[in-house]
């Protein structure tokens, strides 16, 4: 990256193993969130660009070095990557920063972590093993082979670029694909330079492709190539039906992880102080913008008010502004259609009804300049049936709902058309694991919150989702069974019956 004050930085996209711009050579501006200004060019690719990328994947999955890696050979490949990710990560943070506007001091740790899918997919390239079928048949071998899919199609989303990509690239390598990574619009510089250290690391021309641009240009086109066998999408709910839909016009398998309105859920008899922070982690983290944000606030109606109040104080001393600043708490919103969208829904949940019991508007406070912040927001009096309970706002807007006992708390918690996490604060061991089975979620957390990683299943119950991320288990996802029969009788038997 080649920094000049005062000019923006210009990207171009990685295919095929070389740096392009788009065919069309038109770019478009990456904005800093917390200065509201462009800081970089990205290309502006379109169908044309998409066909290239495609193209290389495919041709980089059939021919040339790939294929004939021994899985050894891919894992020690995504091993040095992690490695270089490792000693990168800082760097890579806060490209990260300046495009999400996202804590330094979350996104480093991101990044840094980021490194472990690598290692751990690295180390199950080589362990992906057939089997040999008992078979119920004579003189007859059968066994298994788990194939790569082909080229995959990654579409991110802005909140955690790097993070999110390395829950599909990792595995997707491990087992043999090649794959085009589409990113966000709106946080695309992270990748273009991760793209840097795929680079170094030696995987093959064609291994790993970035398309930049915008969803219905760059998107679109991916989901729709004909070669191209998967899409696993992470982003909204909305642009995941679109994408499902276009798959399935080619047949095409999928993973979306669409986010969610999770339950985070405070009994009585939880540690009070504990539930406190697990709230704020729940909704003021990541400025609410994580899909596993717990947005919706159960708390039982006997310590409702002086949970509240609890909460209220807490949240208050949230230190706002710079994101780069290690004692910032609360970023700025990411773009500025988010920024709208987040303060629309303030406005809509305070005509249903509701109380504002902090924040509620645009935060004008001095250490926030010019940037797009909202102050943390807790609404009080929330009915689960309102808007501002059954939709995804992803900004630092709470609702807090009281319940009555254990079978309230599991109707409302269920009662929304998501289904991604939920939390749970209480000391009594026979609610905790009631609570952790009965509550439809991908994920539970008993106190704790917002927990990730590469060893664990992630993914979403409901409309949050289809297929899991992460754990042992997933790098099925980005296999397909192959049956082999070998003969080993002297005569081939009556040909017109079926064996
Ligand atoms: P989005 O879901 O529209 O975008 C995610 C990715 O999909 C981006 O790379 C985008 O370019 C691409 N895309 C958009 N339309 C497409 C299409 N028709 N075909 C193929 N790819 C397409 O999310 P966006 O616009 O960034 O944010 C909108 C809302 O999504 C947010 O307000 C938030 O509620 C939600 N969101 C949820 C996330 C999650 O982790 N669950 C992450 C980011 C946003
Ligand atoms: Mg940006």
């Amino acid at each position: 990256m080649d920094t000049i004050a005062g000019t923006l930085v210009t990207y171009q996209m990685y295919i095929d193993g070389r740096w392009v711009d788009s065919v069309s050579s038109q770019h478009f501006e990456s904005h800093n969130p917390y200065t509201g200004k462009p800081w970089a060019l990205i290309p502006r690719g379109g169908a044309e660009d998409v066909d290239r990328a495609v193209r290389a994947a495919r041709k980089a999955f059939t021919t040339g070095e790939w294929p004939k890696l021994t899985p050894s050979k891919r894992g020690a490949l995504l091993r040095k990557l992690g490695d270089l990710i490792a000693d990168k990560s800082g760097f890579l943070a806060e490209i990260e920063v300046r495009d999400n506007g996202k804590l330094f001091a979350e996104m480093s740790a991101q990044t840094a972590y980021m490194a472990q899918w690598y290692y751990y997919y690295g180390g199950l390239a080589d362990k992906i093993e057939g089997a040999v079928i008992p078979l119920d048949k004579p003189d007859t071998f059968n066994y298994t082979r788990h194939e790569p899919l082909g080229v995959i199609g990654a579409i991110i989303p802005w909140n955690s670029p790097l993070l999110l990509t390395a829950w599909k690239l990792a595995p997707a390598l491990a087992a043999g694909n090649t794959i085009v990574v589409k990113p966000s619009e709106f946080a695309s510089a992270s990748m273009l330079e991760f793209m840097k250290l795929v680079e170094q690391a030696g995987f093959p021309a064609g291994v790993v492709n970035v398309v930049t641009g915008f969803g219905p240009e760059a998107g679109t086109p991916l989901v729709e190539h004909p070669l191209v066998a998967k899409i696993a999408f992470t982003g909204s709910d909305a642009t995941g039906r679109k994408i499902y839909e276009a798959a399935a016009r080619g047949l095409k398998r999928v993973s979306m992880e669409l986010g969610g309105k999770s339950p985070n859920i405070v009994f009585d008899d939880a540690e009070i102080d504990n539930a406190v922070k697990g709230a704020i982690s729940g909704i003021f983290a990541a400025t609410g913008q994580t899909c596993i944000a717990g947005s919706r606030l159960l708390v039982q109606q006997s310590i409702h008010d002086r949970f509240v109040e609890k909460l209220v104080a807490f949240a208050k001393t949230a230190k706002m502004g710079d994101p780069m600043s290690l004692d910032t708490q609360v970023g700025p919103v990411t773009n500025l259609p988010q920024y709208n969208k987040v303060l629309n829904y303030i406005d809509i949940a305070k005509s249903e009804g509701v109380q504002t019991v902090l924040g509620g508007g645009k935060a004008t406070r001095p250490e926030c300049g010019d940037g797009w912040f909202v102050e943390p927001t807790i609404f009080t009096a929330v009915k689960n049936s309102m808007r501002i309970a059954q939709e995804e706002v992803f900004g630092p807007v709470l609702a807090v709902i009281p319940f009555k006992d254990e079978e309230d708390a599991i109707a409302i918690g269920n009662d929304v058309v998501f289904g991604l996490a939920a939390g749970v604060w209480t000391q009594n061991m026979r609610r905790a694991f009631l609570m952790a089975e009965r509550l439809q979620a991908g994920t539970v957390w008993v106190n704790t919150y917002r927990a990730v990683s590469y060893l664990s299943p992630f993914g979403g119950y409901k409309r949050s989702g289809l297929g899991r991320e992460n754990g042992q288990e997933m790098i099925k996802e980005y296999l397909q069974t192959k049956s082999v029969w070998i003969s080993t009788a002297k005569e081939v038997p009556n040909p017109f019956v079926m064996r």
